[in-house]
């Protein structure tokens, strides 16, 4: 049997819930999930029940990761007022700053004229994650602009989103965008069928939209795919009045994307350069040595809720057709993941940004 090999996966867009909702996902749990799916490293976001905007909660962070992660794990901090006094303090620690310019799961949402100050302190050569959807990314990039702030945009949705990002691109801005295998591979015709379980923010979008995305990433005008792996648990989710926004993906990306290049939807360079190369130039990621996922392309199977690795133990993707199964990953020289199981303890790094 001939495997294929590739760099192991970045995920630079991760809720390990870890501290404040370990019911639905923790560091130990989140990154097994993650090294089950080929991912060697991920980055995860401040929005916690108690967000990470001081150094006290970047602390516990790491301080939680100790001996417990399946793979390298680094962090972005929050872009809230309560957070920006702190901003130049982290700056070695942290890989983002995450501003949340809508509304969505936890508190973190800014005005306006707070948004703008915090466009205007980002440290030099750090890189603001915005999470701003329509107009709102208008406005992002506008700010952008003017304060010369290095922006990433989180999970692009929509053609026109595209299309502001593209066009801020052509005009010299530092600006990259990432998309979500949640946009890829599901559209706002799955939710009747998936109803919560495909409930996230933003929404999901037409078709026309996806197929604006797809071409985007083939055209490299999308500069990463990241998950969003937001999970929850199913009570949570099952609760009509109060449905949490987000779904887990940290398991199933690689596994739909291999399937995208098996369908020729993508390359496989393309893959990796979505999956490795830019988001480690993008955020600074310590290279990995000896670190890869090995792949029987030849293997077909079917996604279903009762192999999900991640706590919440439900994807948005189950009864998906995959080409490809992951066989085997390596972290630092040693085999973690045999036959598609984890199997080694926990040694996973701790990780802050190459200078
Ligand atoms: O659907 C989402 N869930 N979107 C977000 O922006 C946050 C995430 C979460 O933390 O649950
Ligand atoms: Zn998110």
């Amino acid at each position: 049997m001939k495997l294929l090999t590739i760099p192991g996966v970045i995920d630079v867009h991760t809720h390990l819930r870890e501290p404040g909702a370990a019911q639905k996902e923790d560091m130990a749990t989140g990154t097994r999930a993650a090294i089950s799916g080929g991912v060697t490293t991920v980055l995860d976001m401040p929005n916690n029940p108690i967000p990470t905007s001081n150094p006290l909660a970047l602390k516990e962070k790491f301080k939680l990761a100790e001996n417990r992660i399946y793979n390298d794990l680094g962090f972005h901090f929050a872009a809230t007022m309560e957070a920006l006094p702190f901003f130049e303090e982290v700056k070695n620690q942290v890989f983002g700053y995450k501003l949340y310019m809508n509304h969505t799961t936890g508190n973190l949402k800014v005005t306006p004229e707070e948004a703008e100050k915090i466009f205007a302190h980002i440290p030099n050569g750090k890189t603001l994650i915005v999470h701003a959807e329509d107009e709102t990314l208008d406005r992002a990039i506008e700010l952008a602009g003017k304060y010369r702030t290095k922006v990433h945009v989180a999970h692009l949705t929509s053609k026109q989103e595209l299309m502001s990002v593209v066009k801020a691109k052509k005009s010299g801005m530092n600006i990259t965008c990432e998309v979500t295998p949640n946009n890829l591979f599901l559209t706002d015709e799955d939710i009747k069928r998936i109803g919560a379980y495909a409930v996230m923010k933003p929404v999901l979008k037409t078709q026309m939209d996806q197929d604006a995305l797809w071409e985007g990433l083939r055209e490299g005008l999308i500069d990463i795919v990241a998950t969003d792996h937001a999970p929850h648990t199913i009570e949570e989710k099952e609760n009509s009045e109060n449905s949490p926004f987000g779904v887990p993906g940290v398991e199933t990306s690689l596994p739909l994307l291999l399937t995208a290049v098996a369908e020729k939807r993508i390359s496989l360079e393309t893959l990796i350069t979505v999956t490795n190369t830019n988001p480690r130039r993008i955020f600074s990621i310590p290279e990995q040595l000896d670190t890869y996922v090995e792949i029987d392309t030849s293997q077909k199977y079917v996604l279903s809720n009762d192999k999900i690795v991640s706590k919440c133990g439900w994807t948005p993707f189950a009864g998906m057709q995959i080409k490809g199964k992951i066989m085997s990953v390596y972290l630092h020289g040693r085999k973690i993941v045999d036959n598609g199981k984890v199997f080694e303890q926990p040694t996973g790094k701790i990780i802050t940004p190459a200078i």
